[in-house]
């Protein structure tokens, strides 16, 4: 049994999660999750609780297997006092030692592009890499990058290629520029010679280029942690919608702390602005819990089904706001999370992703 700690967390986050929680709720007898929660967190946490990471949130995400997000940050009405919201997620992902993000973007046809990267190290340096400025004195950002991280990387991705043929490698970086880019393309050239695949290189700028320009071929992309970040929005603003994107945390191997090994949540964030307004799109909550479901053996199968509820909504529509093409045909949250989870029941039921 998979245990998920649900934090629907703040924004539109609790809005686009209702619909995949009921959806678990509607397969708890088939499929073998059992969810906690819901677990304040952010902006949230810090109203409920004083907090932006509550104590007893932690500890129900130790006491999981994996965290379902909806969304950490602004919140409508909230002041956090000085406090950054981001910082719950940080420290979340620090306290599991998440090093490793992999991200999908929904492409309509054939495979979803791919991203892995660095979450902890090179521009996600610990505290002490980030100086503030008080306005006088520089600011500074130290990018480190240890060599068997950035193999860690590159494996993750030569294995992701090796179960998905027909899957190129990208490695995008700032050889040009940066000493740790060209390590970086040492370092996933060699690791992609003893693996025995193929491997292309970009300089970073290029890369953009190409993802803004054309969709690339079925693609595994390995880029530093903030080179990642940047690219998966460009990846899923080229594919229509931020919501197109799903974001995993995850610690390779055993667990660093308790029994967590991942956060799985959407990419795009709280979006003040649609709070209320029943108009966010809730895919990304539902390719966050079909990424989760995949990562773990027991649940693959109802990942995959929970992929295809997706495609065949996105296929049809009516869709939300983002996607519809005049107002008059947009559809609700609501109405696409129903929609959503009625064709998964029917996918589980005829047993066609077995
Ligand atoms: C993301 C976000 C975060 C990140 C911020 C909020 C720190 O942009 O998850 O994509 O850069 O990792
Ligand atoms: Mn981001």
């Amino acid at each position: 049994m998979i245990r998920v700690a649900l934090l629907p967390g703040d924004g539109i986050g609790a809005e686009v999660m209702r619909g995949p929680a009921e959806l678990l709720e509607a397969t708890k007898s088939q499929v073998p999750i059992e969810v906690t929660g819901t677990w304040p967190v952010g902006s949230t946490g810090y109203v409920e609780c004083g907090d932006l990471l509550p104590r007893r949130t932690l500890a129900a995400c130790e006491d999981a297997d994996a965290v379902l997000l909806g969304a950490v940050g602004d919140h409508p009405g909230v002041d956090l006092g000085g406090q950054r919201s981001e910082a719950a997620l940080l420290d979340l992902r620090a306290h599991f030692d998440l090093r490793i993000s992999i991200r999908h973007v929904w492409r309509g046809e054939g495979q979803p592009l791919t991203f892995v990267r660095n979450l902890l190290g090179g521009a996600y340096g610990p505290r002490d890499t980030h100086i503030e400025s008080d306005g006088i004195s520089p600011a500074s950002d130290l990018i480190v990058l240890e060599p068997r991280r950035i193999e860690e990387v590159a494996n993750i991705a030569c294995d992701f290629a090796a179960r998905h043929p027909g899957t190129v490698i990208i490695s995008a970086d700032k050889a040009n520029l940066w000493a740790t880019g060209r390590l970086w393309r040492s370092i996933a050239s060699d690791v992609a010679t003893r693996r025995g695949v193929t491997i292309l290189h970009r300089l970073i700028d290029r890369c953009a280029f190409e993802l803004a320009q054309r969709d690339l071929p079925n693609a595994v992309i390995m880029t530093e942690g903030i080179f990642g970040d940047i690219l998966s929005d460009l990846a899923a603003g080229r594919s229509g919608s931020i919501a197109l994107c799903s974001s995993a945390s995850v610690h390779p191997g055993a667990p660093a702390c308790g029994r967590c090994v991942g956060i799985f949540e959407p990419v795009h964030g709280t979006a003040p602005h649609l709070v209320g307004t029943h108009r966010a799109n809730p895919v990304g909550a539902y390719l966050a819990l079909a990424a989760l479901a995949e990562w773990f053996q027991e649940t693959a199968v109802f990942g995959r089904a929970v992929k295809l509820a997706v495609d065949g909504a996105m296929h049809e529509g009516p869709w939300t706001g983002d996607f519809a093409a005049v107002p008059a045909e947009e559809a609700t949250t609501e109405a696409v999370a129903a929609r959503i989870n009625r064709r998964c029941l029917e996918i589980l039921e005829t047993g066609v992703v077995a």
